[in-house]
């Protein structure tokens, strides 16, 4: 149906609706709709997300007490948390991923010489000593000031294993084996866990278990986790579907007692193909468009699952959590397959820049994400090599999307071109927007049209704006990044393409550009 709307600001139907090819006249407009506001973009939608694989932990957080190559304290890289505090890391999840399923945290804590080393069987069958475990982990969030997220093996572990680690993590001071435990180990007050996983990917290397037989054991794990200090209540979130798997969330939803779960998982990676991922550098405007497909496609995943959560729960008081996100490609040439260390390109920053927009515009259901994997593995934000570090793209626009943390949403329409690609067509132009609490206005777009720049007239509705600056993310070629010898090649600069007249902001973006623009 062509729909050709006659009135000076369309209706909001939906939190972003596109009519590219719906309105005939318009091209490139966006309507904010403030007067429209109600919900809070939950800053862990800028989650990150650090499994025992490949370098994340060991070279890329934890280099070892006695390491006086690297500066670090009690052997975490300081390069490396002087960077994502500027992040404004919210939450973090650990140990995994496949191997959390695999991990007996009782393994980790204690004298490390007396920690024993197990195989890592899901990332190369390499010896996992254990020297990074429990303790090392939520000092470590300490530091970074972020919240851990601690994901329970729940596939070949035991309620009791779980129940106890919930206990030593979380127990006031008092005598019980597991306080006596965290005592022993240099650690008297508990720490501050507030978000659990029951297993990961109980569909796959959680287990292989069919989802009606994982709400069971969900149940039977659930039941033992006890909210130690009920001022500070467990988050508990439930090992989500795969992509448009919309059964296992429905049974979920069905099976799993409301007063029991926090949240479900998802997981979704921009995959080419699995069978064949491709370069991380070196590919194609064809192998661009299709990742930009599947990065896109979260915007149906995320509103499919939500309308199922919607049947059992209406008022949205449980949450989806998006809890591994990003690109996946082939490793780089010459470093161990299991190790899924990948370059970070602009590609990613489009990525990253589409995905939050549409994390931002579904905050009333998605009230967490964790970008998949945050140093040295899938689409990072950091990499390290040795003594050397450096940030991504992707590090780039996590850090200018962070004045999005915790602001009021703006809802918003977007009306754009398409970005077309041998008859192929996606939407050029993704947004979202906020107001922070002092009533600052972000907005952040992308254009993810490999050639053309857009012109976007942006309408502001009721916001009475005086000024606006703006930081833009930018490159020559999509493929170019961060290299150890030119690590600043890509990095924000500041936007000069932005006009305000009124309550319209005219904007012009590069091709490929991620921008956020400040308005006051
Ligand atoms: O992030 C890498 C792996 O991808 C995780 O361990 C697993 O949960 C997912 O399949």
């Amino acid at each position: 149906m062509i729909k050709i709307f006659t009135m000076k600001r369309p209706i909001l139907f939906f939190l972003t609706l596109s009519f590219s090819n719906v309105i005939l006249f318009a091209q490139n407009k966006i309507f904010l709709y403030p007067e429209k506001a109600k919900d809070i973009i939950n800053k862990n939608i800028y989650g990150h997300f650090a499994e025992h694989l490949g370098h994340c932990i060991y070279g890329g957080f934890y280099v070892g007490e006695g390491n006086n190559k690297i500066p670090n304290k009690d052997g975490i890289r300081l390069d490396v948390i002087e960077a994502l505090k500027k992040l404004k890391v919210p939450v973090l999840r650990w140990p995994g991923g496949c191997f959390a399923d695999t991990y007996h945290w009782k393994d980790g804590v204690g004298p490390k010489a007396d920690r024993p080393s197990m195989l890592n069987v899901w990332w190369g069958n390499v010896k996992e000593d254990n020297s990074f475990g429990t303790n090392e982990f939520l000092n470590m969030c300490e530091m970074l000031g972020a919240e851990p997220y601690l994901s329970g093996n729940v596939g070949s572990g035991t309620p009791q294993e779980l129940a106890d680690w919930v206990k030593y993590t979380t127990h006031p001071n008092g005598s019980s084996p597991m306080t006596d435990l965290r005592e022993k180990n240099g650690r008297t007050d508990p720490w501050h866990v507030k978000y659990w996983g029951l297993g990961n990917e109980a569909w796959g290397c959680g287990g292989n278990m069919k989802v009606e037989y994982y709400a069971n054991v969900y149940r039977q794990y659930a039941t033992f986790m006890t909210n130690w200090n009920n001022s500070d209540k467990l988050y508990r979130i439930a090992s989500g579907a795969s992509d448009d798997d919309y059964h296992w969330t429905e049974v979920l939803m069905k099976e799993l007692p409301q007063n029991m779960f926090d949240a479900l998982g998802l997981h979704h990676y921009s995959v080419i193909n699995w069978g064949k991922k491709g370069s991380s550098t070196d590919f194609s405007e064809e192998e661009y468009f299709t990742t930009m497909q599947r990065a896109l496609f979260m915007e149906e995943l995320v509103s499919k699952h939500s309308a199922i959560m919607d049947k059992y729960d209406p008022q949205k008081r449980k949450a989806l959590a998006v809890d591994e996100w990003g690109g996946w490609y082939d490793v780089v040439q010459g470093t161990n397959g299991a190790f899924l260390f990948q370059q970070n390109t602009m590609r990613d920053a489009m990525i990253a820049g589409c995905t939050l927009n549409i994390f931002n515009n579904h905050c009333d259901r998605v009230k967490m994400a964790n970008l998949a994997q945050i140093i040295n593995v899938l689409q990072a934000v950091i990499l390290t090599k040795e003594e050397k570090m450096l940030v991504t793209p992707t590090y780039h626009v996590m850090e200018m999307y962070n004045v999005h943390q915790d602001a009021l949403m703006l809802p918003l329409m977007v009306s754009g071109n398409d970005y077309t690609f041998e008859g192929k067509k996606l939407e050029a132009i993704s947004a979202s927007a906020s107001k922070d609490k002092n009533g600052v206005v972000h907005i952040s777009l992308v254009n993810i049209d490999a050639h053309n720049d857009q012109s976007i007239t942006i309408d502001l509705g009721d916001i009475n704006a005086k000024s606006v600056t703006g930081r833009i993310l930018h490159s020559d070629r999509l493929q170019d990044h961060n290299t150890f010898e030119n690590a600043e090649k890509i990095r924000p600069a500041s936007f000069n393409g932005a006009g305000l007249k009124n309550n319209t902001l005219s904007v012009k973006l590069p091709p490929f550009s991620v921008v956020v623009l400040e308005l006051k």
